[in-house]
């Protein structure tokens, strides 16, 4: 897509809402159809698992097409110049280096992130709990988060990038499902419990 197009279908909706880490982009489907004013944009550095998703949105939208979706294959880590003014940042369950910088590991990924939002953009980081049991290489020695440990230790390192933490909560099944990621949905099936820690807040 050219930029003078990106524009162009940026200019016919409200708002841009990010999803960082799309995986197979069911989320970014599911918030595009939910709000069909704003331009969903899914964004992964695996660019396989998004082509079903993209497929499906491209077809005509009398047959289940999504003109308001679109999806990048770019790492977030080098995020393209045309993402600008985004109104509202999701990151769920992320991994890799996705995961470390989430963390407060890489300030430069929180940075670029902060860089492509609008000030005053809502974010909402969900972290996946059982990456910290046993722990993943890319937590290092960071002990699992809980909410107040997440509100006093690495809300000062988001504040150090221009993101305001105002909450951090565990979500409840109910929450959970309702976020309509695979993800979450392949990890709830192979466990009695699956727990989640939310983070939301504002991006200055
Ligand atoms: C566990 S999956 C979660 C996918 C989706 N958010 C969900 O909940 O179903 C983590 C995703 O983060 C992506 N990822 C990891 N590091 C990344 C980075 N630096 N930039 C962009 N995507 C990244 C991976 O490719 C993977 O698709």
């Amino acid at each position: 897509m050219s930029e003078r197009d990106f524009r162009a279908l940026r200019a016919s909706y409200r708002a841009v809402l990010l999803d960082v880490g799309t995986g197979d982009g069911k989320h970014a489907a599911h918030l595009a159809r939910r709000h069909p004013d704003l331009l969903v944009v899914g964004l992964d550095a695996n660019r396989d698992n998004m082509r079903k998703v993209s497929a499906r949105a491209a077809a005509n939208p009398a047959r289940g097409g999504l003109p308001n979706v679109l999806f990048v294959w770019a790492a977030a880590e080098q995020l393209p110049a045309e993402l600008r003014e985004v109104a509202a940042l999701h990151v769920l369950m992320p991994w890799g280096s996705l995961l470390r910088g989430l963390l407060g590991a890489d300030p430069a990924l929180l940075c670029g992130l902060a860089d492509a939002c609008r000030s005053g953009a809502e974010f909402l980081v969900t972290l996946n709990l059982h990456a910290w049991r046993p722990p993943v290489p890319e937590v290092g020695d960071r002990p699992e988060p809980t909410p107040d440990s997440a509100r006093a230790t690495l809300a000062a390192c988001y504040a150090a990038a221009g993101w305001r933490l105002t909450g951090a909560h565990y979500l409840d099944a109910d929450q959970i499902a309702e976020l309509a990621t695979s993800w979450t949905r392949r990890l709830t099936s192979s466990r009695n419990q699956f727990d989640v820690l939310a983070l939301a807040g504002t991006i200055n």
